[in-house]
């Protein structure tokens, strides 16, 4: 006898799955790409065949399943030993992503052009069901990992896998493509570093991160900037420019200034470059108000650079590569061992198992009270308070 999915708490979805003779997983990818996501699909799919499943990637997170039509080569990508050589080293994800169709608030557009969003989370159960899938492993964020506990709750079998440069996920120590992310704005920082120093320049540096200061402290610390703002500290940009005349005074005529996508100052507000139907706020603009403020207030030239997507594309480093790996090989012995509704995390020295819900329930934000933040302090470092 089958036995049926005990947990099943789904008042709509007449579908159960089977739990003792799983054959197919999913693999899908959602929200913003990150560094290392072809590791992860790479070693879900070599540990799946060796525990004797098979392995279908959906294509640009659910898009695959849920609009199945703008696929002519199919929604699901059959995912074998050949379809993964030679991808750990790549950015970006052989299977698409997309941060826009969230299942449990698809927008629909009205004939009046207007969108309303609408819950297609029973209907893609349903397409999971009917294309035989068993298990689910979702990579992604916050966002995705609150779609992955919905879909359990609607009866299907998933292993969430925590990806994001922003690192801003609770109970895993960190998450793949953040190593990547800060390696590259440290690169980048270092080369505006001189170009900064010939001009005697103030230099701006924006960095993702979205509402976390993660990317921008590590990446500002390990680059000697001479200040940092992050959306956990709230700046008073009269605070940096008296970090930027003290420099003056004592002969250095350049300033590094790393500004997190996020930060704001105290009583302000968070600069949104866009609001657009179906995806969270684009952040963005923050740098070059700060470059004009400074510019103001010191009488310096100061100029901004947004680092932009440029740290979320391009090869991950070693670091982020293994603990892709690490997680996409541990999301798989998690269905072998029969978990559901968990997300696999990072707890030096290994991985672990947390609930879904525990993953998403608040944003992982710089604590200040840290030991980076008070090197950064212990330094010279100006956090703009
Ligand atoms: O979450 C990753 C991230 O790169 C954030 O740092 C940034 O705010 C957001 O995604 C940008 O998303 P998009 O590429 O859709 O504009």
């Amino acid at each position: 006898m089958r036995e049926q999915y005990t947990h099943h708490v789904s008042r709509f979805s007449q579908r159960s799955f089977n739990l003792t003779s799983i054959k197919r997983i999913a693999i899908n990818t959602g929200g913003g790409d990150a560094p290392g996501l072809n590791a992860v699909i790479r070693a879900v799919v070599l540990a799946a065949l060796n525990h004797g499943y098979e392995v279908v990637g959906i294509r640009d997170g659910y898009n695959g399943l849920l609009i199945p039509e703008k696929f002519p080569k199919g929604g699901l990508v059959p995912l074998d030993r050949d379809k993964v050589r030679g991808i750990t080293h790549l950015g970006g994800t052989i299977i698409g992503t997309t941060n826009r169709g969230n299942p449990l608030r698809y927008p629909v557009q009205q004939p009046d052009g207007s969108y309303v969003e609408v819950d297609r989370s029973d209907e893609l159960v349903a397409a999971f069901a009917d294309n035989g899938i068993d298990a689910l492993i979702a990579v992604g964020g916050d966002g995705s990992m609150e779609i992955a506990h919905a879909l359990w709750e609607k009866g299907l079998r998933v292993v969430g896998v925590p990806k994001t440069i922003d690192n801003d996920l609770e109970h895993t120590v960190v998450t793949f493509g953040f190593d990547t992310a800060v390696f590259f704005a440290s690169e980048c920082i270092d080369r505006l570093h001189s170009t900064a120093q010939s001009h005697q320049r103030v230099m701006v540096i924006e960095v993702m991160g979205r509402y976390a200061g993660w990317i921008a402290l590590h990446a500002g610390v390990a680059s000697s900037a001479d200040a940092i703002l992050i959306p956990e500290i709230p700046y008073d940009i009269n605070r940096v420019a008296e970090k930027v005349l003290d420099r003056e005074r004592n002969g250095r005529h350049f300033s590094m200034v790393v500004v997190a996508e996020g930060a704001r100052p105290v009583n302000g507000d968070y600069v949104v470059q866009a609001k657009e139907v179906g995806r969270a706020k684009r952040l963005g603009g923050i740098g070059d108000q700060v470059a004009a403020q400074l510019q103001e207030l010191t009488g310096k030239e100061a100029r901004c650079v947004v680092l932009g997507h440029l740290l979320r594309g391009g090869k991950p480093t070693s670091a982020d590569r293994l603990l892709a790996l690490r997680f996409g090989a541990a999301a798989v012995r998690a269905i072998e061992a029969g978990q559901t509704d968990v997300m696999v995390a990072l707890d030096p020295p290994n991985v672990r198992y947390v609930p879904l819900v525990e993953a998403t329930r608040r944003m992982k934000t710089v604590p200040l009270d840290g030991d980076t933040i008070l090197t950064a302090r212990d330094l010279g470092t100006s956090l703009g308070d």
